[in-house]
C-alpha cells in the first residue's frame, strides 16, 4: 500500500516578538509537540479528496489547498489523496500548528511526488532540480496566488528539463519545506506572514530571523515576499546549540484566552506611530535578545533566563501582556530561571526556563494555565515511514 508519514515540530519564540516586526533580531526554537500527516492514494472513486475521512473543502483548509495547487496538479495527472492529520500541537495558540501542518504536509507531498532533476543532476543542489521551490533559485514563483493552467513548481528553459526522477527522503529539501510552509501561511494569512514558524517547524533546533545578518549565527539564506505593506526582506539563520547534556526545560502556559495576531502587531504599529520616542523600546528588546543569543550560545541558561524575564517586562510595557498570562508569570517565576508570554500576547501562551519542569508546570496550571514540557531545540520536519513511493509523476 503507498502511504507516506511525515512530521513537523511546533515552536516557541523565546526572544523578540514584536520587536522582529520592526527589524530587530528574534528566536524562535523547536518543540517536542508534533503535528504528522499520513498521504494515502484515495480509495474512493469519485476523484475527491479526503481529509480525515471527509470530503476535502477547500476553503476549509486554505494551506492544503494552496500546496495542492503547487505540487499536486490534477492537470499533470496528479491522483486524488486521503489525508490524516494528527498531533498534539494545540491549534490558534501560537505554537505554530499551521505552519507545522503546512511544512510537514510539504514533506510528504514531496517524497511523494519525488523530483524530477535536470541533466547530471544532483539532489540536494537546487541548481540541479528540474522543478521545485528554493530560497537559493528565483526562476519559480512559490508565492504568486495565480496558479490556473501554470506548472508554478517547474524550471524555466533548459534548467526544466527533466532527465532523472527521485522520491521519498530524497527528494526532501528542508528549505523548500520551509518555503512551501512560507508560501502557503501567506496565502491563507491575506498576504502577510513572517518565515519564523515555517523555518523553524522546518528546521527544528533554534531560529533566529532578523533584518540583518546576524554575527555568531549559521546564515542560511535571505527570504522576500511582497505583502500588502510592500516587499518584506528577513535574514532566516539557524544557531549552533547543543542541548543535549543540559537539564533544562521549556514549560508553555496556555492562558486559554485567544487574541489574534494581527490585533496584537496593530496595536504596537499603532503606539508606534502615535509616540515614535517609543522605538526605543523595540530597540531594547533587541538589544536583550542579542543578549539572550550569547547566552544560549554559551549555554549560560541562568543568562538566558534573566534575559526572558527582561524581555517580558518590555512586553509588557509595550502593552501586549495581560491579566491572565501576568498570573501565569507570577506563578511560574519562583521554580524558573526565566520566564515571559511568547507570541503576540493579549492571550494565547507564556513560557518559562525551568529546571523543574514538574513544579513549575503545576504551578502554572494551579493558577488555570494548561500547560506543555518540552526540552529545547527538538528535530525539524521528518518522514516518519514511506512505502510504495512515487504515488504519481509528472511526465517529463
Ligand atoms: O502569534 P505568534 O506566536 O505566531 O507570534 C507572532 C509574533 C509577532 O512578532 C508578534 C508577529 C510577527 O509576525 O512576527
Amino acid at each position: 500500500m503507498a502511504k507516506v508519514i511525515a512530521s513537523a515540530p511546533g515552536k516557541c519564540i523565546l526572544f523578540g516578538e514584536h520587536a522582529v516586526v520592526f527589524g530587530q533580531p528574534a528566536v524562535a526554537v523547536a518543540i517536542e509537540q508534533r503535528i504528522s500527516v499520513s498521504l494515502e492514494l484515495s480509495d474512493k472513486k469519485d476523484d475527491e479528496w479526503r481529509i480525515d475521512g471527509m470530503k476535502f473543502i477547500a476553503s476549509k483548509h486554505p494551506h492544503v489547498k494552496a500546496l495542492r495547487s503547487r505540487m499536486w496538479q490534477k492537470s499533470a495527472g496528479a491522483p486524488a489523496l486521503s489525508i490524516q492529520i494528527s498531533g498534539d500541537i494545540p491549534p490558534a495558540s501560537g505554537l505554530g500548528s499551521s505552519a507545522a501542518l503546512s511544512v510537514a504536509a510539504s514533506a510528504c507531498l514531496r517524497a511523494a511526488r519525488g523530483r524530477w532533476l535536470s541533466e547530471g543532476g544532483n539532489a540536494s543542489e537546487p541548481k540541479d532540480w528540474a522543478e521545485g521551490f528554493s530560497s537559493k533559485i528565483d526562476d519559480t514563483d512559490v508565492y504568486s496566488d495565480v496558479t490556473k493552467g501554470k506548472d508554478l513548481a517547474r524550471r524555466a528553459e533548459n534548467n526544466g528539463h527533466r532527465t532523472s526522477h527521485v522520491f521519498g527522503e530524497l527528494a526532501v529539501d528542508l528549505d523548500e519545506s520551509a518555503l512551501l510552509g512560507h508560501a502557503v501561511e501567506a496565502i491563507a494569512q491575506g498576504g502577510r506572514a513572517s518565515p519564523m514558524d515555517s523555518s523553524t517547524c522546518a528546521h527544528g533546533g533554534f531560529v533566529l530571523l532578523s533584518d540583518n545578518i546576524e554575527n555568531g549565527a549559521d546564515w542560511e539564506y535571505t527570504r522576500k515576499m511582497s505583502t500588502p505593506e510592500g516587499d518584506r526582506t528577513w535574514q532566516v539563520h539557524t544557531l549552533p546549540i547543543s542541548v543535549e547534556d543540559q537539564d533544562v526545560y521549556l514549560v508553555i502556559g496556555n492562558s486559554g484566552v485567544h487574541a489574534p495576531t494581527s490585533q496584537q502587531v496593530a496595536k504596537v504599529a499603532k503606539a508606534m506611530s502615535q509616540e515614535p520616542q517609543r522605538m526605543k523600546e523595540i530597540e531594547t528588546i533587541g538589544v536583550i535578545a542579542r543578549r539572550g543569543i550569547e547566552a544560549l550560545l554559551k549555554g549560560d541558561f541562568e543568562a538566558v533566563g534573566r534575559a526572558m524575564s527582561e524581555n517580558h517586562l518590555m512586553l509588557r510595557g509595550l502593552g501586549v501582556s495581560c491579566q491572565e498570562l501576568e498570573n501565569l508569570i507570577r506563578a511560574a517565576a519562583p521554580t524558573s530561571l526565566g520566564v515571559k508570554l511568547t507570541g503576540a500576547g493579549g492571550g494565547g501562551c507564556m513560557v518559562a526556563l525551568t529546571r523543574n519542569p514538574k513544579q513549575t508546570s503545576e504551578a502554572i496550571e494551579l493558577a488555570g494555565g494548561r500547560t506543555l514540557i518540552s526540552k529545547l531545540g527538538n528535530n525539524g520536519v521528518r518522514i516518519d515511514s514511506d512505502e510504495g513511493l512515487p504515488f504519481w509523476k509528472p511526465v517529463a
